[in-house]
């Protein structure tokens, strides 16, 4: 069978930095609340007229020429996001557009923070079952758009932000010398607490899906239960990352780097602390970006690879909690 190797990474962040301070014109908070639930001091916003698409355009471009191949070479397009452009069609086929690539399949997923992590499990499952060779996995989201900026919203809109990352995953021959594959994943799901983190509007169940009276309710702006929430996150982060060590056969010493889904700094400190991981061992950009859901970990392992926390044979293990309730986890071989 053959190994799957990630070739190459890439991000983009908008210009636009918007502080902890800046929100305060908007609603009652202040930097220190923030900062100490979250750990985050400022986030990216895109300026009005700029896309999902755009957004997931640069990080994809940049993560081709990483890898130094042509985007004629890619065979498949797995694109997550919470925020596409249009109800539908998804973003992965305005991708293939922008892109200019040829009418190769683009695969849009639905897993909120966890969408990434998926993406990597259904990019590697197609490469190693010999159906695809070359597969683009983008994690890209517009936040800003969405978000409740009255009083009523600020327990999340403080949270999110905005950007986009990408990563390709290839084919490789265990024969070339190479050691890099995707080692474990593991996916999960819990629709029970579906509600918990949710955004109910537009609503195809609902006649007429989004409704002047149902929008004056606030009911297209993500909710939130942030005590839930963190409980659960800090439970399966660990239980995914537990799984995939296991299937693996690795042990959490042997771990390089974990690069979490920023959710929250105190989310990413609290199972740090559970599995002993020393600092050095978590990648967090919270700080800077916030939490730009699909995104977040693509954005954060294109960083990481820049800064050279990661070479090639090193154990990296990507995790993710998110609305659904979804978590998973990929265990790589870098
Ligand atoms: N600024 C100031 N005050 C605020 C803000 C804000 N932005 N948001 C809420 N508050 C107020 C509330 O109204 C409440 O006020 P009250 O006591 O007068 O009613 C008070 O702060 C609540 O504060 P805490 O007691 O600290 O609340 P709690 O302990 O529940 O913490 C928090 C809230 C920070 C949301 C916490 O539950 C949390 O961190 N949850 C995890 C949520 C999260 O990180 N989600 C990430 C997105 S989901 C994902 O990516 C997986």
């Amino acid at each position: 069978m053959t190994n799957v190797a990630i070739i190459g990474t890439g991000h983009h962040v908008p210009e636009r930095v918007v502080t902890n301070e800046e929100l305060k014109q908007w609603m009652d908070t202040s930097d220190e609340w923030i900062r100490e639930r979250s750990g985050i001091s400022e986030r990216r916003w895109v300026t009005p007229g700029t896309t999902t698409d755009d957004m997931a355009h640069a990080a994809a471009r940049m993560a081709i020429d990483d890898a130094g191949i042509e985007a004629s070479e890619l065979d498949m397009i797995v694109f997550a996001t919470i925020n596409p452009d249009h109800f539908f069609p998804g973003n992965g086929v305005l991708l293939q557009k922008s892109l200019g690539v040829d009418t190769i399949g683009a695969l849009d997923i639905r897993n909120q923070c966890t969408g990434f992590v998926y993406g990597v499990a259904t990019a590697a499952a197609y490469i190693k079952s010999g159906l695809y060779r070359t597969v683009l996995v983008v994690g890209a989201e517009l936040q800003s758009s969405s978000l409740d900026l009255s009083d009523r919203g600020r327990d999340i809109s403080v949270l999110f932000g905005d950007g986009a990352g990408a990563a390709i995953l290839q084919a490789v021959d265990p024969e070339s010398g190479s050691t890099s594959d995707v080692l474990a994943s593991s996916l999960h799901s819990q629709g029970e607490n579906a509600r918990e983190l949710w955004c109910e509007l537009p609503a195809g169940c609902l006649p007429g899906r989004i409704t002047p009276e149902l929008m004056a309710e606030g009911r297209h702006f993500p909710l939130m239960n942030g005590r839930a929430v963190f409980k659960h996150a800090v439970i399966r982060f660990c239980q995914a990352i537990d799984e995939v060590l296991e299937k693996a056969g690795v042990t959490r010493d042997e771990i390089k780097l974990v690069v979490p889904h920023q959710a929250n700094l105190r989310i990413t400190e609290a199972v740090a602390k559970r599995f002993e991981l020393r600092p050095e061992q978590v990648f967090s950009n919270i700080q800077r970006y916030g939490n730009t859901t699909a995104a977040s970990i693509p954005i954060a392992l294109s960083e990481a690879v820049r800064e050279g926390r990661l070479v090639r044979g090193d154990l990296v293990v990507l995790v993710a909690f998110g609305s659904g309730f979804t978590w998973g986890a990929n265990l790589i071989r870098w």
